[in-house]
């Protein structure tokens, strides 16, 4: 058609193509640096971090600092990047009547992306800390600011109550994500004036990294398998009910652990996690073929299993607060949630939608999808079946077992990364 002859149809058109082809490169911005984060700073770094601890048979072999500094790499500078690409990429899917924020975009891209790599460098190399460290903070709350800003301009002015239990949950995973970075910033700024080394000191670093993992991580994931598993699963609609109730509980449970009724945390979060999985009917019979095209037939498997990881994580928790001495069982609870549930579940769902929100791709390959999702869930087994044994002193062979899940890992997150780079990479629509 000729935009001359129906300008009226054709001009928002063009309006709404255009803004689609700028929010695809910046979601692609935010997954390739995404990536990059996951791969180097965080597994590499992660995996040296437990080479380390196993060759010495002792955690406190590597220090705080690195430990901390890949923790960050993979929470803020791989999923965190990529919830502020898909955060823009729904942007275009909010029917505003507003232009796409092209260069609030690219000036959060470039703040949260340099906040995190200074954070990092910060961290590992103990160069400049008491500077890098505040500087790091600032511009990740600088970069986030400019992403929610966008957002919440961008609302459109009536979205409805109804079946939009997903909406809200992700609206306050992000308005927890603010108060995250904002409580980042004020450690790292006592740190800098108060502290003697890059490492936040123990206690508070495991606080936090609860409140961002609980807070943030998981109702974003929460949120948007409400949004996404009835359709590409097949399951019932969500339980709206049961669902809020699983966020408040897991809220109640942030806000206990900085009580330290640690044992009172960690029912809570169990408690979250049980109402979740019935809230989303996880376990439940689909009603609906699942939606298994261009993507590894095991995908809603995968998914499912994702939130037993859940559970185990939530388990162990809960024999860790009565029985951890050297950090065993909260190691092995925190991968249980970190890798087992938010890493497959990356993996998994990542692979379904970031092809086509990065520009109508086709996922590179099917069979990698596959690999990446078994080796990775592999890897997360031996790791939190060994890392008990072997840091709790019961079996001393556990620590031969460690380094190789460490490269298993690394090798699933490899795949990961090999796929969705070369899928984003190829000219849109190639199959194959
Ligand atoms: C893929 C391979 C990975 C390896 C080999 C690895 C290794 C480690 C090691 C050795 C620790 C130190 C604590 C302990 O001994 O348990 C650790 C802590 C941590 N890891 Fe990982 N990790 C991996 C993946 C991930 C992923 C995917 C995430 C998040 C999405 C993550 C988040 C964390 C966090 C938050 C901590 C705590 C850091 C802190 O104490 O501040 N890790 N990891």
């Amino acid at each position: 058609m000729n935009s001359a002859l129906h300008p009226a149809v054709q001009e928002p058109d063009a309006a709404r193509i255009r803004g689609e082809q700028r929010s695809q490169r910046l979601v692609t911005a935010f997954v390739a640096s995404g990536l990059v984060f996951m791969l180097l700073p965080g597994t590499f770094l992660g995996v040296w971090n437990l080479l380390d601890i196993s060759a010495g048979h002792r955690p406190e072999m590597v220090p705080q600092a690195w430990l901390q500094a890949h923790g960050q790499a993979q929470i803020f500078g791989w999923v965190g990047s990529f919830i502020l690409g898909i955060g823009f990429y729904s942007l275009t899917k909010m029917k505003s009547t507003k232009a796409f924020p092209v260069r609030a975009g690219w000036t959060a891209w470039s703040l949260w992306t340099a906040g995190v790599l200074l954070r990092w460098i910060g961290g590992v190399t103990g160069d400049g800390w008491r500077v890098l460290l505040p500087v790091s903070a600032v511009l990740e709350l600088a970069g986030f600011l400019a992403f929610y800003v966008s957002v919440r301009r961008h609302r459109p002015a009536s979205s409805g109550t109804k079946d939009n239990a997903w909406l809200l949950l992700v609206g306050c995973a992000t308005l927890a994500f603010l108060v995250v970075l904002a409580v980042n910033g004020w450690m790292l700024f006592e740190q800098a004036v108060r502290g003697n080394s890059a490492a936040l000191p123990h206690v508070v670093d495991q606080q936090f990294v609860v409140l961002a993992v609980w807070g943030v991580l998981v109702p974003t994931i929460w949120g948007f398998n409400a949004r996404w598993l009835p359709v590409f699963l097949g399951l019932r609609a969500p339980n709206q009910r049961s669902l809020y109730a699983a966020y408040a509980l897991s809220i109640a449970g942030v806000m206990v652990t900085f009580t330290r009724f640690l044992p009172v945390a960690e029912a809570l979060f169990l408690l979250a996690a049980i109402l979740a999985i019935d809230a989303l009917h996880v376990w439940e019979r689909s009603v609906n073929p699942p939606k298994v095209l261009n993507v590894h037939r095991m995908f809603p498997s995968f998914v499912r299993l994702a939130y037993a990881w859940l559970l185990v994580s939530c388990l162990l928790a809960m024999m860790a607060a009565r029985w951890d001495v050297s950090g065993g069982i909260w190691g092995a609870s925190r991968h249980a949630l970190t890798v087992g549930f938010v890493a497959l579940m990356v993996f998994a769902i990542g692979q379904r939608v970031l092809p086509a929100f990065c520009g109508m791709h086709v996922l590179f390959s099917t069979r990698l999808m596959g690999w990446s999702l078994y080796l990775l869930f592999a890897g997360c087994l031996l790791r939190v079946l060994a890392e008990p044994l072997a840091y709790e002193n019961v079996w001393a062979p556990a620590w031969r077992i460690l380094p190789v899940s460490a490269v298993i890992e690394l090798a699933a997150v490899s795949l990961f990364a090999l796929n969705l780079g070369v899928t984003i990479l190829r000219p849109a629509g190639v199959r194959g």
